[in-house]
Protein backbone atom coordinates (compact mmCIF):
# COMPACT_ATOMS: atom_id res chain seq x y z
CA UNK A 1 0.00 0.00 0.00
CA UNK A 2 0.81 3.43 -0.22
CA UNK A 3 0.57 6.55 2.36
CA UNK A 4 1.84 9.85 1.40
CA UNK A 5 4.03 8.54 -1.15
CA UNK A 6 5.32 6.02 1.10
CA UNK A 7 5.73 2.46 0.14
CA UNK A 8 4.47 0.00 3.12
CA UNK A 9 3.63 -3.08 3.42
CA UNK A 10 1.07 -2.84 5.95
CA UNK A 11 -0.74 0.43 7.36
CA UNK A 12 1.03 0.13 10.97
CA UNK A 13 3.17 2.90 12.17
CA UNK A 14 4.84 2.63 15.58
CA UNK A 15 3.93 6.10 16.97
CA UNK A 16 6.97 8.72 18.16
CA UNK A 17 7.46 8.36 21.88
CA UNK A 18 9.62 6.15 24.63
CA UNK A 19 9.34 2.59 22.45
CA UNK A 20 10.95 4.71 19.26
CA UNK A 21 13.99 5.96 20.89
CA UNK A 22 16.31 3.42 20.51
CA UNK A 23 17.35 0.75 17.84
CA UNK A 24 16.32 -1.96 19.68
CA UNK A 25 13.31 -0.95 20.07
CA UNK A 26 12.97 -0.46 16.34
CA UNK A 27 13.85 -3.83 15.57
CA UNK A 28 11.06 -5.44 18.34
CA UNK A 29 8.79 -3.29 15.74
CA UNK A 30 10.04 -4.81 12.78
CA UNK A 31 9.89 -7.79 14.44
CA UNK A 32 6.48 -7.46 14.89
CA UNK A 33 5.48 -6.68 11.72
CA UNK A 34 5.26 -2.92 11.67
CA UNK A 35 5.53 -1.16 7.92
CA UNK A 36 6.87 1.94 9.65
CA UNK A 37 8.39 3.71 12.64
CA UNK A 38 8.32 8.09 14.14
CA UNK A 39 11.44 7.67 15.97
CA UNK A 40 11.17 10.24 19.39
CA UNK A 41 11.12 14.07 18.93
CA UNK A 42 14.01 15.31 17.70
CA UNK A 43 14.81 18.61 19.06
CA UNK A 44 17.34 21.30 18.35
CA UNK A 45 17.46 22.43 22.25
CA UNK A 46 16.04 20.16 24.96
CA UNK A 47 13.94 21.52 27.25
CA UNK A 48 13.72 18.51 29.40
CA UNK A 49 16.68 16.91 30.41
CA UNK A 50 14.68 14.57 33.02
CA UNK A 51 13.41 10.84 32.22
CA UNK A 52 9.68 9.52 31.42
CA UNK A 53 7.61 10.38 34.47
CA UNK A 54 4.11 9.48 34.21
CA UNK A 55 0.62 8.32 36.04
CA UNK A 56 -0.26 5.16 34.20
CA UNK A 57 -3.52 3.14 34.91
CA UNK A 58 -3.28 0.26 32.18
CA UNK A 59 -6.11 0.14 29.74
CA UNK A 60 -7.19 3.28 30.89
CA UNK A 61 -4.93 6.34 30.41
CA UNK A 62 -1.27 7.80 31.13
CA UNK A 63 -0.58 11.26 31.96
CA UNK A 64 2.67 12.21 31.34
CA UNK A 65 4.11 15.84 31.76
CA UNK A 66 7.86 15.08 30.97
CA UNK A 67 10.00 12.60 28.75
CA UNK A 68 13.49 12.82 27.10
CA UNK A 69 13.53 13.97 23.33
CA UNK A 70 16.21 13.49 21.10
CA UNK A 71 19.31 15.39 20.90
CA UNK A 72 19.89 16.39 16.74
CA UNK A 73 23.20 14.26 17.14
CA UNK A 74 20.61 11.30 18.56
CA UNK A 75 18.24 11.56 16.21
CA UNK A 76 20.52 11.60 13.25
CA UNK A 77 22.64 8.29 14.41
CA UNK A 78 19.34 6.31 14.83
CA UNK A 79 17.77 7.57 11.89
CA UNK A 80 20.97 6.21 10.42
CA UNK A 81 21.05 3.07 12.50
CA UNK A 82 17.19 1.98 11.39
CA UNK A 83 18.23 2.47 7.74
CA UNK A 84 20.93 0.53 7.81
CA UNK A 85 19.52 -2.24 10.30
CA UNK A 86 15.92 -2.48 9.45
CA UNK A 87 13.53 -2.17 6.17
CA UNK A 88 11.66 -0.10 8.19
CA UNK A 89 10.05 3.33 6.77
CA UNK A 90 11.61 5.83 8.92
CA UNK A 91 9.72 8.81 9.70
CA UNK A 92 11.15 11.64 11.61
CA UNK A 93 9.63 13.25 14.36
CA UNK A 94 10.87 16.90 15.29
CA UNK A 95 10.58 20.47 16.11
CA UNK A 96 12.52 23.60 15.96
CA UNK A 97 13.36 25.93 18.82
CA UNK A 98 14.72 28.46 17.31
CA UNK A 99 13.44 31.99 16.43
CA UNK A 100 14.47 31.68 12.57
CA UNK A 101 11.85 29.48 11.09
CA UNK A 102 14.21 28.41 8.24
CA UNK A 103 15.77 26.20 10.97
CA UNK A 104 13.08 23.83 10.53
CA UNK A 105 14.25 23.45 6.86
CA UNK A 106 17.83 23.00 7.72
CA UNK A 107 16.78 20.62 10.36
CA UNK A 108 14.56 18.53 8.00
CA UNK A 109 17.24 18.07 5.32
CA UNK A 110 20.11 16.96 7.80
CA UNK A 111 17.61 14.20 8.45
CA UNK A 112 16.36 13.89 4.54
CA UNK A 113 20.51 13.30 3.83
CA UNK A 114 21.36 10.35 6.41
CA UNK A 115 17.78 8.80 4.65
CA UNK A 116 14.96 9.39 6.49
CA UNK A 117 11.86 8.97 4.18
CA UNK A 118 9.50 11.25 5.93
CA UNK A 119 9.56 14.06 8.27
CA UNK A 120 6.77 14.34 11.05
CA UNK A 121 6.11 17.96 12.21
CA UNK A 122 5.75 17.82 15.98
CA UNK A 123 2.83 20.36 15.93
CA UNK A 124 1.52 18.74 18.82
CA UNK A 125 3.35 18.28 22.13
CA UNK A 126 1.37 20.40 24.78
CA UNK A 127 4.06 20.06 27.44
CA UNK A 128 5.89 22.87 26.31
CA UNK A 129 4.92 26.55 26.44
CA UNK A 130 1.05 25.65 26.28
CA UNK A 131 1.74 24.39 29.86
CA UNK A 132 2.92 27.44 31.20
CA UNK A 133 -0.55 29.26 29.07
CA UNK A 134 -2.45 27.06 30.36
CA UNK A 135 -1.36 27.82 33.78
CA UNK A 136 -1.33 31.40 33.48
CA UNK A 137 1.95 31.49 34.02
CA UNK A 138 4.38 34.08 31.96
CA UNK A 139 6.11 33.28 28.54
CA UNK A 140 9.55 34.44 28.75
CA UNK A 141 12.33 34.62 26.23
CA UNK A 142 13.81 31.47 27.50
CA UNK A 143 10.80 29.96 27.11
CA UNK A 144 10.52 27.29 23.77
CA UNK A 145 7.30 27.91 21.84
CA UNK A 146 7.01 24.77 19.87
CA UNK A 147 4.87 21.87 19.86
CA UNK A 148 0.87 22.55 20.19
CA UNK A 149 1.65 25.98 19.89
CA UNK A 150 2.56 25.96 16.38
CA UNK A 151 -0.02 23.76 15.83
CA UNK A 152 -2.78 26.17 16.86
CA UNK A 153 -2.46 28.69 14.65
CA UNK A 154 -2.82 27.72 10.73
CA UNK A 155 -0.82 30.26 9.24
CA UNK A 156 2.27 29.56 11.30
CA UNK A 157 1.34 25.78 10.69
CA UNK A 158 1.12 26.48 6.97
CA UNK A 159 4.64 28.44 6.53
CA UNK A 160 6.27 25.59 8.95
CA UNK A 161 5.43 23.16 6.19
CA UNK A 162 5.93 25.42 3.24
CA UNK A 163 9.51 26.06 4.74
CA UNK A 164 10.39 22.26 5.28
CA UNK A 165 8.92 21.61 1.60
CA UNK A 166 11.52 24.14 0.05
CA UNK A 167 14.13 22.08 1.64
CA UNK A 168 13.18 18.59 1.41
CA UNK A 169 12.07 16.07 -0.93
CA UNK A 170 10.42 13.37 0.71
CA UNK A 171 7.20 13.72 1.89
CA UNK A 172 6.19 15.94 5.13
CA UNK A 173 3.28 14.69 7.60
CA UNK A 174 2.65 17.35 10.19
CA UNK A 175 1.44 15.89 13.30
CA UNK A 176 -1.36 18.16 14.89
CA UNK A 177 -3.27 18.72 17.76
CA UNK A 178 -6.97 18.82 18.70
CA UNK A 179 -6.03 22.13 21.24
CA UNK A 180 -6.07 23.95 17.93
CA UNK A 181 -9.39 25.91 17.93
CA UNK A 182 -10.31 24.63 14.54
CA UNK A 183 -7.94 21.78 13.73
CA UNK A 184 -9.89 21.58 10.26
CA UNK A 185 -8.39 24.98 9.75
CA UNK A 186 -4.88 24.13 10.35
CA UNK A 187 -5.03 20.59 8.17
CA UNK A 188 -5.96 23.05 5.54
CA UNK A 189 -2.99 25.43 6.48
CA UNK A 190 -0.97 22.87 6.14
CA UNK A 191 -2.24 20.95 2.97
CA UNK A 192 -2.60 24.22 1.07
CA UNK A 193 1.20 24.57 1.96
CA UNK A 194 2.34 21.22 0.31
CA UNK A 195 1.63 18.81 3.40
CA UNK A 196 1.84 15.02 1.87
CA UNK A 197 -0.19 13.46 4.80
CA UNK A 198 -1.15 14.43 8.32
CA UNK A 199 -0.89 12.47 11.87
CA UNK A 200 -3.41 12.63 13.80
CA UNK A 201 -3.11 13.70 17.23
CA UNK A 202 -0.04 13.12 19.89
CA UNK A 203 -1.15 14.12 23.28
CA UNK A 204 -4.47 15.64 22.46
CA UNK A 205 -4.12 17.85 25.13
CA UNK A 206 -3.33 18.59 28.85
CA UNK A 207 -4.98 16.57 31.87
CA UNK A 208 -4.49 16.93 35.58
CA UNK A 209 -3.83 13.35 37.47
CA UNK A 210 -5.76 12.56 40.02
CA UNK A 211 -4.31 13.58 43.51
CA UNK A 212 -3.86 11.97 46.82
CA UNK A 213 -6.93 13.03 48.86
CA UNK A 214 -5.32 11.84 51.96
CA UNK A 215 -1.94 13.39 51.49
CA UNK A 216 -2.65 16.71 50.98
CA UNK A 217 -3.79 16.48 47.34
CA UNK A 218 -0.56 16.08 46.37
CA UNK A 219 -0.60 14.96 42.19
CA UNK A 220 -0.72 10.89 41.85
CA UNK A 221 2.87 11.06 40.03
CA UNK A 222 5.13 8.74 41.32
CA UNK A 223 8.91 10.17 42.03
CA UNK A 224 7.94 14.15 40.96
CA UNK A 225 6.52 17.21 42.90
CA UNK A 226 6.03 19.62 41.91
CA UNK A 227 4.29 17.73 38.61
CA UNK A 228 2.65 19.90 35.85
CA UNK A 229 -0.26 18.80 33.72
CA UNK A 230 0.56 16.41 31.09
CA UNK A 231 0.01 15.05 28.52
CA UNK A 232 -3.51 12.39 27.85
CA UNK A 233 -3.23 9.84 25.44
CA UNK A 234 -3.95 5.96 25.96
CA UNK A 235 -7.67 4.61 25.92
CA UNK A 236 -9.26 7.48 27.56
CA UNK A 237 -8.66 9.26 24.15
CA UNK A 238 -9.78 6.97 21.49
CA UNK A 239 -13.12 8.25 20.77
CA UNK A 240 -11.79 11.77 20.98
CA UNK A 241 -9.19 11.04 17.99
CA UNK A 242 -12.04 8.95 16.24
CA UNK A 243 -13.69 11.99 16.27
CA UNK A 244 -10.58 14.15 15.49
CA UNK A 245 -9.74 11.71 12.20
CA UNK A 246 -13.48 11.69 10.84
CA UNK A 247 -13.39 16.05 11.38
CA UNK A 248 -9.95 16.19 9.33
CA UNK A 249 -11.01 14.02 7.00
CA UNK A 250 -14.20 15.64 5.86
CA UNK A 251 -11.86 19.03 5.64
CA UNK A 252 -9.15 17.50 3.56
CA UNK A 253 -7.97 14.55 0.96
CA UNK A 254 -4.13 14.06 1.78
CA UNK A 255 -4.29 10.56 3.95
CA UNK A 256 -4.28 10.55 7.61
CA UNK A 257 -2.62 8.48 10.11
CA UNK A 258 -4.15 8.47 13.78
CA UNK A 259 -3.24 7.69 17.05
CA UNK A 260 -4.55 7.80 20.20
CA UNK A 261 -6.12 4.75 22.38
CA UNK A 262 -5.39 1.93 19.31
CA UNK A 263 -5.13 -0.90 21.64
CA UNK A 264 -6.82 -4.00 19.61
CA UNK A 265 -7.46 -4.64 15.65
CA UNK A 266 -10.84 -3.59 15.49
CA UNK A 267 -9.65 -0.01 17.46
CA UNK A 268 -7.51 -0.01 14.21
CA UNK A 269 -10.03 -0.62 11.66
CA UNK A 270 -12.49 1.76 13.35
CA UNK A 271 -9.88 4.38 13.10
CA UNK A 272 -9.80 3.50 9.49
CA UNK A 273 -13.43 4.06 8.74
CA UNK A 274 -13.10 7.11 10.57
CA UNK A 275 -10.91 8.23 7.91
CA UNK A 276 -7.01 7.09 8.59
CA UNK A 277 -5.17 5.66 5.79
CA UNK A 278 -2.81 4.71 8.58
CA UNK A 279 -2.92 3.78 12.45
CA UNK A 280 -0.19 4.28 14.59
CA UNK A 281 0.01 2.74 18.54
CA UNK A 282 2.29 4.52 21.42
CA UNK A 283 0.77 3.75 24.84
CA UNK A 284 -0.30 0.17 24.25
CA UNK A 285 2.88 -1.13 23.42
CA UNK A 286 4.29 1.06 26.93
CA UNK A 287 1.97 -0.87 28.66
CA UNK A 288 1.77 -4.45 26.87
CA UNK A 289 5.26 -4.57 25.08
CA UNK A 290 5.60 -4.62 21.03
CA UNK A 291 3.81 -8.47 20.60
CA UNK A 292 0.48 -5.88 20.55
CA UNK A 293 2.01 -4.69 17.05
CA UNK A 294 1.65 -8.27 15.89
CA UNK A 295 -1.52 -9.23 17.19
CA UNK A 296 -2.97 -5.98 15.29
CA UNK A 297 -1.60 -6.58 12.11
CA UNK A 298 -2.74 -10.32 12.24
CA UNK A 299 -6.76 -9.27 13.29
CA UNK A 300 -6.53 -6.63 10.79
CA UNK A 301 -5.76 -8.69 8.28
CA UNK A 302 -7.72 -11.72 8.99
CA UNK A 303 -11.03 -9.14 9.29
CA UNK A 304 -10.25 -7.76 5.96
CA UNK A 305 -10.02 -11.69 4.10
CA UNK A 306 -13.06 -12.87 6.09
CA UNK A 307 -15.16 -9.77 5.33
CA UNK A 308 -14.07 -9.96 1.59
CA UNK A 309 -12.25 -6.57 1.09
CA UNK A 310 -9.52 -6.57 -1.22
CA UNK A 311 -7.26 -3.96 -0.06
CA UNK A 312 -7.36 -1.24 3.47
CA UNK A 313 -8.54 1.24 1.00
CA UNK A 314 -11.54 -0.10 0.73
CA UNK A 315 -12.97 0.45 4.51
CA UNK A 316 -10.96 4.02 4.56
CA UNK A 317 -13.58 6.40 5.60
CA UNK A 318 -16.89 4.31 5.42
CA UNK A 319 -18.41 5.63 8.19
CA UNK A 320 -18.27 9.55 7.55
CA UNK A 321 -21.44 9.43 5.28
CA UNK A 322 -23.01 8.12 8.14
CA UNK A 323 -22.02 11.07 10.74
CA UNK A 324 -24.06 14.61 10.29
CA UNK A 325 -24.72 17.47 12.62
CA UNK A 326 -26.98 16.65 15.68
CA UNK A 327 -30.13 18.95 13.80
CA UNK A 328 -29.47 16.81 10.82
CA UNK A 329 -29.98 13.24 12.79
CA UNK A 330 -32.10 10.36 11.52
CA UNK A 331 -33.34 9.09 14.11
CA UNK A 332 -35.86 5.93 13.98
CA UNK A 333 -38.49 6.07 16.28
CA UNK A 334 -37.97 2.45 18.95
CA UNK A 335 -37.62 1.11 22.81
CA UNK A 336 -35.51 -1.36 24.11
CA UNK A 337 -37.32 -4.80 25.46
CA UNK A 338 -36.40 -7.35 27.81
CA UNK A 339 -36.59 -10.64 26.63
CA UNK A 340 -37.88 -13.06 29.47
CA UNK A 341 -35.82 -16.24 28.90
CA UNK A 342 -32.53 -13.93 29.69
CA UNK A 343 -33.80 -12.34 32.59
CA UNK A 344 -32.92 -12.98 36.00
CA UNK A 345 -35.07 -10.28 37.68
CA UNK A 346 -32.16 -8.42 39.21
CA UNK A 347 -33.77 -4.97 38.73
CA UNK A 348 -30.65 -3.34 37.60
CA UNK A 349 -32.19 -2.33 34.58
CA UNK A 350 -35.11 0.26 36.90
CA UNK A 351 -32.25 2.24 38.30
CA UNK A 352 -31.08 5.13 35.96
CA UNK A 353 -32.55 8.30 37.22
CA UNK A 354 -33.89 9.43 33.92
CA UNK A 355 -36.03 6.69 33.22
CA UNK A 356 -39.52 5.60 34.20
CA UNK A 357 -39.95 2.59 31.73
CA UNK A 358 -38.89 -0.38 33.30
CA UNK A 359 -41.22 -2.48 35.64
CA UNK A 360 -40.43 -5.10 38.11
CA UNK A 361 -42.83 -7.98 37.54
CA UNK A 362 -42.76 -11.20 39.61
CA UNK A 363 -40.21 -13.35 37.66
CA UNK A 364 -38.73 -10.55 35.19
CA UNK A 365 -38.71 -6.63 34.26
CA UNK A 366 -40.54 -5.22 31.59
CA UNK A 367 -40.43 -2.19 29.50
CA UNK A 368 -43.20 0.03 29.03
CA UNK A 369 -42.72 0.97 25.20
CA UNK A 370 -44.67 4.74 25.30
CA UNK A 371 -42.17 5.52 28.25
CA UNK A 372 -38.97 4.46 27.14
CA UNK A 373 -36.78 7.51 25.55
CA UNK A 374 -35.04 4.93 23.12
CA UNK A 375 -31.42 6.02 24.55
CA UNK A 376 -30.06 2.54 25.33
CA UNK A 377 -28.56 2.98 28.23
CA UNK A 378 -30.06 -0.35 29.67
CA UNK A 379 -28.64 -2.19 27.55
CA UNK A 380 -24.97 -2.12 29.12
CA UNK A 381 -25.51 -2.13 32.43
CA UNK A 382 -27.71 -5.98 31.88
CA UNK A 383 -25.38 -8.63 33.18
CA UNK A 384 -27.21 -11.18 30.89
CA UNK A 385 -27.36 -9.01 27.94
CA UNK A 386 -31.37 -9.37 28.33
CA UNK A 387 -32.15 -5.88 26.76
CA UNK A 388 -31.97 -5.58 22.94
CA UNK A 389 -33.11 -2.21 21.11
CA UNK A 390 -36.14 -2.78 18.58
CA UNK A 391 -37.48 -0.17 15.92
CA UNK A 392 -41.19 0.52 16.73
CA UNK A 393 -43.63 -0.90 14.27
CA UNK A 394 -45.56 1.54 12.09
C1 LIG B 1 5.16 8.91 27.01
C2 LIG B 1 4.78 9.43 25.67
C3 LIG B 1 5.69 10.16 24.92
C4 LIG B 1 5.33 10.67 23.67
N1 LIG B 1 6.25 11.35 22.93
C5 LIG B 1 5.90 11.84 21.71
C6 LIG B 1 6.84 12.51 20.90
O1 LIG B 1 8.02 12.61 21.23
N2 LIG B 1 6.41 13.02 19.72
C7 LIG B 1 5.11 12.89 19.30
O2 LIG B 1 4.75 13.39 18.23
N3 LIG B 1 4.22 12.22 20.03
C8 LIG B 1 4.59 11.69 21.22
N4 LIG B 1 3.67 11.00 21.95
C9 LIG B 1 2.31 10.83 21.42
C10 LIG B 1 2.18 9.48 20.70
O3 LIG B 1 3.01 9.44 19.57
C11 LIG B 1 0.73 9.24 20.25
O4 LIG B 1 0.41 10.15 19.22
C12 LIG B 1 -0.26 9.41 21.39
O5 LIG B 1 0.26 8.86 22.57
C13 LIG B 1 -1.60 8.76 21.09
O6 LIG B 1 -1.48 7.39 20.84
P1 LIG B 1 -1.60 6.24 21.98
O7 LIG B 1 -2.88 6.46 22.70
O8 LIG B 1 -1.52 4.96 21.21
O9 LIG B 1 -0.42 6.43 22.88
C14 LIG B 1 4.03 10.46 23.18
C15 LIG B 1 3.12 9.71 23.94
C16 LIG B 1 3.48 9.18 25.15
C17 LIG B 1 2.48 8.38 25.93
S1 LIG C 1 -30.78 -5.80 34.15
FE1 LIG C 1 -31.15 -7.48 32.75
S2 LIG C 1 -31.26 -9.28 34.07
FE2 LIG C 1 -31.47 -7.51 35.40
S3 LIG C 1 -33.68 -7.21 35.54
FE3 LIG C 1 -32.98 -5.92 33.86
S4 LIG C 1 -33.22 -7.19 32.04
FE4 LIG C 1 -33.34 -8.54 33.79
S1 LIG D 1 -33.76 2.63 26.53
FE1 LIG D 1 -33.46 4.31 28.01
S2 LIG D 1 -35.52 5.05 28.39
FE2 LIG D 1 -35.76 3.04 27.41
S3 LIG D 1 -35.89 1.60 29.07
FE3 LIG D 1 -33.74 1.70 28.56
S4 LIG D 1 -32.90 3.30 29.92
FE4 LIG D 1 -35.12 3.50 29.94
Amino acid sequence: MKFAGLEMKNPIVIASGPVTATIDQLKEAEKNGAAAVSIKQVMTRQSFRGNLRAYSVPEEVIIFPIDKRLDVEEGLALTRQAKEQTSLVVMVNLSSQEKDIEEYGRLAKRFEDVGADAIEINMCCPNFSLSKRQLGMDITEEDIETGAITGQNPKLAGEIVKVIKDYVKIPVIPKLTPTALDIGAVAEGCVRNGADGLSLVGGPSLAAPPVDIYNGGLPLYPLMDPGAFGAINGSAIRYATFKVTGQVAQRVSVPLVSSGGIDTWEHAIQMMMWGASAVSMCTSIMWRGFEVVDRIRKGMEQFLEAQGYHSYDEIVGLSLKHISSSDHLGLRPGYAQIDPAKCRNCGICTKPGHCNAVVQEQHYCRVIPERCLGCSVCVGLCPTRAITMVEAQE
